[in-house]
């Protein structure tokens, strides 16, 4: 990051409401596109991105983005993207903010591209690795904030909590790769490929660099996908996003419960009590 992140970090921390401040929440939530309604379910203090200090404004969800901290949780509904002409340091900066909120375990969502042709639309998986495609690493430049220079990224999805996981979609669940690219256009059918001979099972343009962030971190992290659609060239049509929206809507609720059930085998609570 910029020389001057860590210090962007603290104001950020420093502007938060102090009933949010107040608390040690142990999971962080980051909540993909279309899953904003499950920030519903947290009750505590909450915080709009643009009340805190130095934040991004997300540009693509409709709205601009929340902070809840409830329980031992604290989610953010609204991510920011590369694509959309933020900086990475801006991208990693809500990762930064819950560790320093005391956030120690991170559940990442995302909408995807199934890769994998066994993959169906309205699938949920669980991100075993991933390949960073994205063109940058958002820990580049002469501040890289309290981990070290060069973290660890041979478990960067923690086996345990995917475990935990399986055991709270109480079904078989599937585990895969995820590329992520810069986006903002989708793939072409050669990149799909050229994906798949590189060992990916899902495509999608974000999550990657808030991992990276998490892991030098020394935060534990469980990543789930929702397959919205096949990736292009699979299928004979073409890639529409308001068609990716509409299937991970309809996978929502199902999402919500297993994000639900994972907090709960946590030992989390949802609610500020
Ligand atoms: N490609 C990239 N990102 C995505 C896709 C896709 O097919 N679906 C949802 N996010």
């Amino acid at each position: 990051m910029r020389s001057g992140f860590t210090e962007r970090v603290e104001a950020a921390f420093a502007s938060l409401p102090a009933g949010a401040r107040g608390r040690r929440p142990s999971v962080g939530i980051v909540l993909g596109s279309g899953l904003g309604a499950f920030a519903a379910s947290v009750r505590g203090a909450s915080a709009a991105f643009a009340s805190i200090e130095g934040f991004p404004k997300p540009t693509v969800e409709g709205h601009g983005g929340m902070m809840t901290v409830g329980g031992d949780v604290a989610v953010l509904a609204g991510r920011v993207h590369y694509y959309e002409g933020h900086e990475p340091d801006d991208v990693v900066l809500p990762v930064f903010l819950l560790h320093r909120l005391g956030v120690r375990t991170l559940v990442v969502t995302n909408a995807a591209g199934g890769v994998n042709r066994s993959y169906a639309p309205g699938l949920l998986v669980l991100i075993r690795d991933h390949l960073n495609l994205a063109g940058f690493n958002p820990l580049r430049g002469p501040d890289h904030g309290p981990g070290p220079r060069f973290p660890d990224m041979s478990t960067a999805y923690s086996p345990r909590l995917r475990e935990l996981a399986r055991q709270a979609a109480g079904e078989p669940i599937p585990e895969g790769v995820y590329a992520a690219l810069a986006g903002p256009c989708y793939e072409t059918p050669a990149e799909i490929r050229m994906l798949a001979g590189l060992g990916a099972d899902l495509v999608g343009m974000s999550t990657v660099p808030e991992v990276i962030a998490a892991r030098s971190l020394g935060i534990e992290v469980l990543g789930v996908s929702c397959v919205t659609n096949m990736a292009a060239g699979i299928l004979d049509q073409p890639l529409d996003h308001a068609e990716v929206m509409a299937r991970g809507r309809e996978a929502a609720p199902r999402f919500e419960r297993l994000l639900a059930e994972t907090v709960r085998l946590l030992g989390g609570s949802l609610d500020a009590g």
